[in-house]
């Protein structure tokens, strides 16, 4: 399977998203991946459905919502009123996860689940069979910028194993720390999707650095 490009707009300029947009819709990365923050999931605060809804009218690509907030099910119908195709919650964040699980696909878009670094992917073994996409968490959410998690491979694999039994088709994101030099392992792991933020936005050339993603993955 050809993997997938999701370049995180928390790297971008915030005051010229717009011209963001139009590089990334000229570029070979299939999905936005953007990050929401409440400043209590996690120690910051990011942007919320109107920033979002304003990012996914400029794209006809897949618009991946990464809810790093607590009671993510208050704001869902906001996100999917937004626009995004798919939203992931936070399995730390939900003790209810099956429940905000199914509130996700009523609204008919894709579902994902993300996981901490400290988090066993062994949790995941219930829920798996439901969700579309599995977000793993390869730095501690909140920052972009932050050194990829080396133990995040052995779970890439492990996952990979699991997905076999019990959901072929299940997506596995790595969210933190994506770069060109580790992008190659992460792939191998049995990796799909490459969430990268500062590692394209603050690349000299963008568009290149998103084309040197996919030639790894060729
Ligand atoms: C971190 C976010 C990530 C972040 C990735 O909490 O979930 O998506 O933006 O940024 P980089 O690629 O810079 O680690
Ligand atoms: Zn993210």
């Amino acid at each position: 399977m050809a993997i997938i490009i999701a370049p995180s707009l928390l790297a971008a300029d915030f005051l010229h998203l717009s011209d963001a947009c139009q590089m990334l819709n000229g570029s070979e990365a299939e999905w936005f991946h953007l990050d929401v923050m409440d400043g209590r999931f996690v120690p910051n605060i990011s942007y919320g459905p109107a920033i979002v809804a304003a990012i996914c009218s400029q794209t006809e690509k897949f618009c991946d919502a990464h809810l790093m907030i607590e009671e993510p099910e208050k704001y869902v119908e906001d996100f999917y009123k937004a626009g995004v195709q798919q939203i992931s919650v936070h399995m730390e964040a939900c003790p209810h996860l099956h429940r905000n699980i199914q509130q996700i696909k009523s609204f008919g878009i894709k579902a994902g689940v993300a996981i901490n670094p400290h988090t066993p992917v062994h949790l995941l073994e219930d829920i798996l069979a439901d969700i579309d996409t599995v977000c793993l968490m390869s730095v501690n959410p909140g920052f972009g910028g932050q050194k990829f998690i080396e133990h995040t491979i052995h779970k890439i694999e492990v996952l990979n194993q699991m997905k076999q039994q019990l959901n072929p088709a299940l997506l596995i994101e790595v969210d933190g720390g994506v770069d060109l030099n580790n992008a190659d392992r992460i792939i191998r792991a049995g990796a799909n999707v490459l969430v990268a933020g500062s590692s394209i936005f603050k690349a000299e050339d963008p568009i290149s650095a998103i084309a040197a993603f996919k030639n790894l993955s060729a």
